[in-house]
């Protein structure tokens, strides 16, 4: 799984959805243990632990969306390494309506108020999900990545 590289400078102007019942917002430091549990239930408990990690800078590198106050999907940054986006991911439920690019985009503009010009996004599973919405390039060369020699469970 690749690395891909984005370029901050380019990014479409909306981190938003056009359905209304979406909220697309930074997570808060007290919603930590509701958002590990949302992770590590929906996904895994390795992308649980990097989140827990943005959960430590300020402001909370996290972004969450929600429907009637309930997590449908996150977006993490700076976690596991500098200038990294990831982990992100959106229930099954709620895919294909624009949330996961919401989430990205919040995500890659809070790299880009820290002053980065490029994001890598790390272990890439859906390289054209971040071609086609933020024209993301693979980065030549770059596996095996961070992600090697994972500690066995
Ligand atoms: C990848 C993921 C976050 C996308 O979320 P989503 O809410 O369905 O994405 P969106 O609805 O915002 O999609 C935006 C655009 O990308 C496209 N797209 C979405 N997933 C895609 C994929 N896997 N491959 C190619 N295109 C994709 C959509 O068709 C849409 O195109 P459009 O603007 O022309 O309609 C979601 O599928 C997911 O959670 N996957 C499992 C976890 C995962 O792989 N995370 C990434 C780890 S690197």
């Amino acid at each position: 799984m690749p690395d891909l590289l984005v370029n901050l400078l380019k990014l479409p102007a909306i981190a938003d959805t056009a359905d209304e019942s979406v909220i697309i917002r930074r997570a808060q430091a007290f919603e930590l243990s509701a958002v590990r549990e949302f992770v590590s239930e929906t996904f895994s408990t390795v992308w649980a632990d990097e989140v827990s990690v943005g959960f430590a800078n300020k402001p909370v590198s996290i972004y969450l969306a929600t429907i009637d106050r309930g997590i449908v999907g996150f977006s993490a940054y700076e976690c596991t390494r500098r200038g990294f986006f990831g982990p992100t991911g959106v229930i099954d439920s709620a895919r294909g309506r624009g949330i996961g690019k919401a989430l990205l985009l919040s995500a890659l503009m809070g790299l880009r108020e820290m002053g980065y010009v490029y994001a890598v996004i790390g272990g890439v599973g859906p390289v054209r999900f971040y071609q086609k919405t933020v024209g993301a390039i693979v980065i030549p060369d770059s596996e095996p990545g961070i992600y090697t020699d994972l500690l066995k469970r």
